[in-house]
């Protein structure tokens, strides 16, 4: 399509952010020019999230907001991914200036529906079938660091979420397809690769078990690291463990959701593990690997939740010190089990995620304080105001005061910690026989 620019906007997850870059892949193939600049594009691409009220809320604002952009030349906007799967219907009445509507496994066709919207002037809404995986897409990619996703869709059902109904049931992708994007991004420059999945754990293809695909793509020539998200606790068997700990570049760091320090409200959420299953996880990975770093996300105020319960949360953060914590307010969604039940009133939820964030802030500002004098291996991703930003091995975010090539590798020493940002100096790395910083 000659002459034909795409600009794209992305709300959500990894897995958004992976997709936003798949169609950018087949945007690309069709000859479309991708820019930066969403002054300077023809083509506009929404892709929105449905997780929450507030991500619904505010891709809703983005959208009507784009009504005069559309209107003024000869334009198109799209509007994809989750929230366009979940509320289709309202989205085509409610912005007449949406051209095209396609959920998350409809993007493989966007290329022909870009060209029949502007032959035509007609409106293309596909919210089709959860049966793709984009097979036979391998992507080149300038991030030093990037994102594979393993697996598509999710059929836990946590009593809470959306994603099983948005993104389907759990697929998993071909090891030969997630080897060959890995290679594709690593031949480009990628250096750090995060495998994605609603839950990795449940990666299976024919034989391939997840700590088979980890142990297989951890081979691959080049690739200087290698992490992968979300771990569910409830199938977080240790085998994962000894494979991040047989090979060097799988990096020590484990995103493991806990949602609940209570047991009765770990029960209702439907997420199949007990607190003490948790803890033992946890007790797992750091015996095996006590440099590794453990984050976590956290849902305060789901229905019928006690202060009492909500304490256990509390007390659960303090006792497992986590690196970071994601720290969210329930937020009811239609469709799913939970929303039978009474919301708790909002300044109750409101309060208890201040009080949390309050408590998981000291805590990372104390294991923070701790790396200060400590050496890090950096491998650093893109120019700050002031420096360079580099990301240790526990996927800290560290700041350089100096101007180093994104993608180079430097060991740095922590000076002090400025608001939540290590920042440190680099020194020659010890022992090293490559000196790979530049
Ligand atoms: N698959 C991952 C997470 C998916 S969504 C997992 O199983 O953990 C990312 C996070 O958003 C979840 O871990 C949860 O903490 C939060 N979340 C999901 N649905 C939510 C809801 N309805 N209200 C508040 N937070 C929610
Ligand atoms: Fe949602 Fe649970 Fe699936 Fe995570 S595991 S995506 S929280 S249903
Ligand atoms: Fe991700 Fe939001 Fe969809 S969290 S899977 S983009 S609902």
């Amino acid at each position: 399509m000659m002459n034909r620019k795409a600009f794209i906007r992305t709300f959500g997850c990894q897995m958004n952010k992976n997709d936003s870059d798949i169609i950018l892949s087949l945007l690309a193939a069709e000859g479309i020019a991708i820019v930066d600049d969403p002054d300077a594009c023809d083509i506009f691409v929404v892709n929105t999230c449905s997780v929450r009220e507030h991500a619904e809320r505010r891709a809703l604002g983005y959208i009507a907001a784009l009504k005069t952009w559309r209107q003024s030349g000869d334009r198109l906007l799209a509007v994809v991914g989750c929230m366009a799967q979940r509320r289709h219907q309202e989205l085509v009445t409610r912005f007449p200036h949406a051209d095209l509507i396609l959920g998350p496994d409809s993007y493989r066709g966007i290329g022909s529906d870009i060209r029949t919207i502007f032959a035509n002037r007609t409106r293309i809404i596909r919210t089709g079938f959860f049966t793709e995986t984009y097979p036979g897409i391998y992507r080149a990619s300038p991030a030093v660091a990037d994102f594979v996703s393993i697996t598509r869709g999710c059929g836990n059902y946590c009593s809470y979420c959306v994603v099983p109904y948005v993104r389907g049931p759990l697929r998993s992708r071909s090891p030969e397809d997630i080897r060959r994007e890995v290679e594709s991004l690593v031949r480009s420059g990628t250096r750090d690769i995060t495998l994605l999945g609603q839950n990795v754990n449940e990666y299976r293809h024919g034989e391939t078990g997840f700590a088979e695909l980890l142990s297989a793509v951890a081979h691959t020539a080049g690739l200087f690291r290698l992490r992968f998200l979300t771990s569910h606790p409830k199938d977080f068997e240790d085998s994962i463990i000894d494979t991040v700990a047989a090979h060097p570049n799988i990096c020590p760091w484990f995103h493991l959701p806990l949602q609940s320090g209570s047991d009765r409200i770990l029960g209702l959420m439907n997420r199949r593990y007990t607190v003490r299953d948790y803890r033992r996880r946890i007790q797992a990975i750091r015996s095996r690997l006590p440099d590794a770093t453990v984050t976590t996300d956290i849902i305060v105020g789901f229905p019928t939740e006690t202060e009492v319960e909500y304490r256990e949360t509390i007390a659960f953060v303090e006792d497992l010190q986590f690196d970071d914590a994601y720290t969210y307010r329930y937020s009811s969604r239609a469709g799913t089990a939970a929303e039978q039940y009474e919301p708790l009133p909002e300044d109750c939820i409101a309060r208890r995620l201040r009080e949390l964030i309050a408590v998981q802030n000291r805590i990372t500002g104390e294991h923070m304080s701790r790396m200060v004098g400590r050496d890090y291996e950096l491998l650093f991703e893109k120019k700050a105001r002031n420096g360079t930003l580099g990301r240790t091995r526990g996927n800290v975010a560290v700041l350089v005061e100096a101007e180093l090539v994104p993608g180079s590798i430097a060991n740095a020493r922590i000076r002090e910690i400025r608001g939540r940002t290590p920042v440190g100096i680099v020194t020659p790395r010890g022992g090293g026989e490559e000196g790979q910083w530049r």
